[in-house]
């Protein structure tokens, strides 16, 4: 038995396609939805993914600016930056790339950033309205991506045992918050760094996300056959057979697929529906303002 492959790429592009009338409504009433990228430093991915941002957002019709600073850029200058954008009403969401250079606190920029405005979803106000129960704010882009995947799918998780590995507050703790979610009702364990026996854990899962950052971590013995498996990391490796001597990997180990019943491929499952999430909340970034 193979996996049903979830095509994050193809999801995307649907969402992005029913932005493109909520764009041209709010353009008649005079508001031109408008994304403000910051990028600070010069790492590799980030301006990929910057890149790729952009793109979707010519895509939907939303207006992009992109402000780029140097990787010794000071705090006071980054935080100059953001306060700019707070206070610009042209500019409807605001998203600074992470990581920022070690010459910034990351956390406080994402805490200066107006929630109103905070289309990653970031912002403690943004998260704490998550914990409330709370789901038609502006929402983390990468677990709204992967909840939208599993809606798509038609996969009902009420009851079912779901297993987020990786507990960051991007992406393993809101998505843990949204599957257990009422509506949803998924039973949720978090598994991280120093969680014992993890592939005992994950065996009895009727769903596994694999959030961890490390390539193919999860193996094919820790599905139970016919799970859902969400493959959320984005690894680059080496690879000699390629041309540019690498190419990306997953968190789970593609073998997994004989396994599963559904799974997501890395590139094209979670990565196109994060984008698709941010083009979401800068469109709903900008309905609020009319609200
Ligand atoms: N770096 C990697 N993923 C993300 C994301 O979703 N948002 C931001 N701001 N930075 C990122």
């Amino acid at each position: 038995m193979s996996a049903t492959l979830l095509d994050g790429k193809a999801l995307g592009l649907r969402i992005e396609d029913s932005l493109v009338e909520r764009v041209a409504s709010l353009k008649s009433r005079g508001v031109e939805p408008h994304l403000a990228v910051v990028l600070a430093g010069d790492d590799a991915a980030s301006h990929v993914y910057v890149r790729n941002k952009q793109r979707a957002c010519e895509r939907c019709g939303i207006k992009s600016t992109r402000i780029d600073l140097p990787s010794d850029v000071s705090q006071e200058e980054l935080m100059q930056v953001v306060n700019e954008l707070n206070s610009d009403d042209s500019i409807h969401g605001i998203l600074v790339q992470s990581p920022t250079p070690p010459s910034t606190d990351e956390l406080s920029i994402t805490e200066a950033i107006d929630p109103s405005k905070d289309v990653d979803g970031f912002h403690p106000m943004n998260l704490g309205r998550l914990v409330m129960g709370q789901s038609d704010g502006l929402l983390p882009c990468t677990p709204a991506g992967v909840m939208a995947m599993i809606d798509d799918a038609g996969i009902n998780l009420q009851g079912a045992k779901a297993v987020v590995i990786g507990r960051s507050r991007i992406v393993g703790m809101p998505l843990a918050l949204m599957l257990a979610q009422k509506g949803i009702d998924a039973t949720v364990t978090i598994a991280h760094s120093r969680t014992k026996d993890a592939a005992e854990i994950c065996r009895e899962a009727d769903l596994v996300v694999a959030a961890i950052g490390r390539p193919t971590t999860v193996k094919a013995d820790w599905i139970k056959p016919g799970a859902t498996v969400i493959d959320v990391g984005i690894n680059r490796i080496n690879d000699e057979s390629r041309e540019s001597g690498s190419r990306l990997a997953g968190d789970v180990d593609p073998e997994a697929a004989q396994v599963a019943g559904y799974m997501t491929p890395v590139p094209g499952g979670v990565g196109p529906m994060t984008i698709a999430m941010l083009m979401t909340n800068t469109v709903r970034a900008a309905e609020m303002i009319l609200e």
